[in-house]
Parts: structure tokens; C-alpha cells; sequence
């Protein structure tokens, strides 16, 4: 009998301290999220100093509550792995350190992931047959983009931003419609009292017509332009309008080339992956232009979406099950590359 693989992973790139234990990639014994988000939305954005801070105040707690709910010991766990990149350098070096700290005292393997590698692998535990080949529309705070998965742990980028992350724009455009911090849940919201139609943000457009590049900072000057021109006729503006106008502008692009890539790799079916993976609009414009293709379209869980460790436990098995064992010489790498290692 094969012997199961439980995974003790660690996620710290950005405001999220988070741990969880993992059975083979895809079984989820426990997944715990300490949040610094109230603290980050006096500033109206992540502060990289306080993240760092708040990380060294919760990992212990949050490590310890994750082996408590799995009901493990640390002599039980396989494994520890931990976000090495990309993120913010004083934030992953937390999570590194105290992961090299376990690796070392315990007599461990341990397994370095890549944080946008985690966000594809959520759809491994939603899905539990999910098998590579496909594409996967990965949308977050930092990064966009359009990857094909040809194999577990081996990646083709498609098209990725030449400017702003997907959800960078929504959480600009929020705070200068005075929504506030993290605007991604907010813009989703309030667009729901909206018109779509209300106001043509532009779409950005490419010389090379193959690309499958984004770019979202055309549309989110074009929503500050928009604010300005009518603050300076003193007209009222209608928040629910704008959020709508522009989640629209940004959605047709993001399912315009999802598509488009699985047309090209010949796939039929796509997997949604990060924060904004969690956006209404997104989800039912993708899944009607998937029927409209023959393309089923994946989505993994809310709470699967936004950055956790329980997706960092998935990708470390298939990197585990590879034998690719970090050194415990690892660093933090804040611009690491998707496929890089
Ligand atoms: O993946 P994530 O938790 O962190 C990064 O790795 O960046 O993504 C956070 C991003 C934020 O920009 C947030 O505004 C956005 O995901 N987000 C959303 C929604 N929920 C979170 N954007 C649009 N609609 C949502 N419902
Ligand atoms: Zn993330």
C-alpha cells in the first residue's frame, strides 16, 4: 500500500498569515487564515513593514491551530512546505525561516512553492479528478495570467499583464470611487445595483491581434478621468455604475483570452484560480461563454481563491512526489517566475 502524504504548508507572501495540512495534494485536514486586512485598511493598502510584523506575531498560533485541527503532531507531517515567491521579501522571509526552523529540527523534507503555482492547485483539491493537461486564468492582486498546464508542476505562460494585476485595478479604482480597501469583494458587490452599460471604459487593445496579453491600467486612467471630468461639472456621480462599467470592461478581457487560449491549446476545459477568482461577474460570464464553447469551467471554493495555505500544501505534493526537496539554504525570491525554480 502507498503510504499517504501529509503536508504541514506555510503561506506568508502578503497579508495572509496561513497554514494548513494537506493529505496528497488534494485532502484538506485543516486550512487556518489569520487576516491582517483590518489592520492594512487604516492605510488603504498592504504596508510592507506591518505585514512582516504581524506575520512573526501569528505564525506560531496559526501553525499550532493547524496541527490541532488536523490532529496531527509535527512527527506526524511528511513535509513542510512554504511560499518561497513572488510577494513581498520581509513577508515570505517570515514563512521561509520558520519553515527551515521545522525542516531543520524535525529531520523534514522541505518543499519550496511557488505562490501562483498554489493558486492553480486549489483547483486540485475542489476538483478531486482534475488532472493536467489545461489552461488556468490565474487572477490576483499581483499577477494575471494565462498559463497552460501541461503537467503537474510544469507550466507555459499564454499571455500575462503588461501593467496592472486584475486585481491591483479593481482595488484602485475602489478607493477612488471611495469604496475602500480590499476593493475586489466591494466593486463585486455594489455592481450588482448597477448598469453595466452605463459607461464604455475601453478595452485595451494590441498591435500584435494574437497576443494574449492584458493590460488593465488604460481602463482604470480611464475611470479616473471619468471621476474628474465630472467633478469638474459638478455633476453627482453613480458609484453603482462605474463598478459595474469597469468590472465589465475588465471581465470581457479576461474571458475573451481564456477562451482564446483554449482554443489555441486545443483544451476543453479552463481552471479559474486567485482572489478575483471569487468575482460574480467573472464566474458567470466565464461559465456562459464555456457552454457557448463546449469548455467546462472550474472555480475552486471562496475561501480556496484568496491566498491560503491549504493551496500551497497542494502544489508542494506534486513538487514532493517529483523530488524536487529544497535546500535550507532557500531564500525568499519576491519576483520569482511562474515555472521558475
Ligand atoms: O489571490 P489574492 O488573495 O492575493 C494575491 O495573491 O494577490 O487576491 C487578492 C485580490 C485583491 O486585489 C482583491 O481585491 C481581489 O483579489 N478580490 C476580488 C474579489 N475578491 C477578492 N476581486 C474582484 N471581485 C471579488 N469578489
Ligand atoms: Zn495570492
Amino acid at each position: 500500500m502507498i503510504k499517504d502524504i501529509k503536508i504541514l504548508a506555510i503561506e506568508t507572501s502578503c497579508d495572509e498569515t496561513a497554514a494548513a495540512v494537506v493529505v496528497n495534494g488534494r485532502e484538506v485536514l485543516s486550512n487556518i487564515i489569520s487576516s491582517q486586512i483590518d489592520i492594512h485598511t487604516k492605510f488603504g493598502g498592504v504596508v510592507p513593514e506591518v505585514a512582516s510584523r504581524k506575520h512573526i506575531e501569528a505564525i506560531g498560533i496559526v501553525v499550532e491551530r493547524a496541527l490541532e485541527k488536523a490532529d496531527v503532531t509535527l512527527e506526524d507531517i511528511d513535509a513542510v512546505a512554504v511560499t518561497y515567491g513572488p510577494g513581498l521579501v520581509g513577508a515570505l522571509l517570515v514563512g521561509v525561516q520558520y519553515a527551515k526552523g521545522l525542516s531543520y529540527g524535525l529531520k523534514k523534507p522541505l518543499i519550496g512553492v511557488n505562490h501562483i503555482e498554489g493558486h492553480i492547485s486549489a483547483n486540485f483539491i475542489q476538483y478531486k479528478d482534475l488532472e493536467p493537461p489545461f489552461v488556468c486564468l490565474v487572477v490576483s492582486g499581483g499577477h494575471t495570467f494565462v498559463v497552460y498546464m501541461k503537467d503537474y508542476g510544469e507550466f507555459e505562460v499564454l499571455g500575462q499583464t503588461r501593467d496592472d494585476a486584475a486585481g491591483e485595478a479593481f482595488d484602485k479604482v475602489a478607493r477612488a470611487i471611495g469604496l475602500g480597501y480590499p476593493g475586489g469583494p466591494k466593486i463585486d458587490k455594489i455592481s450588482r445595483e448597477g448598469n453595466e452599460e452605463a459607461i464604455a471604459f475601453p478595452r485595451a487593445n494590441f498591435h500584435d491581434k494574437d497576443s494574449l496579453d492584458f493590460s488593465f491600467s488604460g481602463i482604470k486612467s480611464a475611470v479616473l478621468n471619468y471621476l474628474n471630468k465630472m467633478n469638474m461639472k459638478g455633476e453627482e456621480i453613480n458609484r453603482a455604475d462605474i463598478a459595474a462599467s469597469f468590472q465589465k470592461a475588465v471581465v470581457d478581457v479576461l474571458v475573451d483570452n481564456a477562451i482564446k487560449a483554449c482554443k489555441l491549446k486545443r483544451v476543453d476545459k479552463i481552471a479559474i484560480a486567485g482572489g478575483v477568482a471569487s468575482n460574480s461577474h467573472l464566474r458567470e460570464s466565464m461559465v456562459k461563454e464555456g457552454d457557448k464553447n463546449g469548455i467546462k469551467v472550474l472555480f475552486p471554493d471562496p475561501i480556496l481563491c484568496t491566498d491560503n495555505a491549504a493551496m500551497i500544501g497542494s502544489a508542494a505534493y506534486f513538487e514532493f512526489l517529483k523530488e524536487r526537496i529544497a535546500p535550507l539554504e532557500l531564500n525568499a525570491i519576491p519576483n520569482l517566475k511562474l515555472g521558475e525554480r
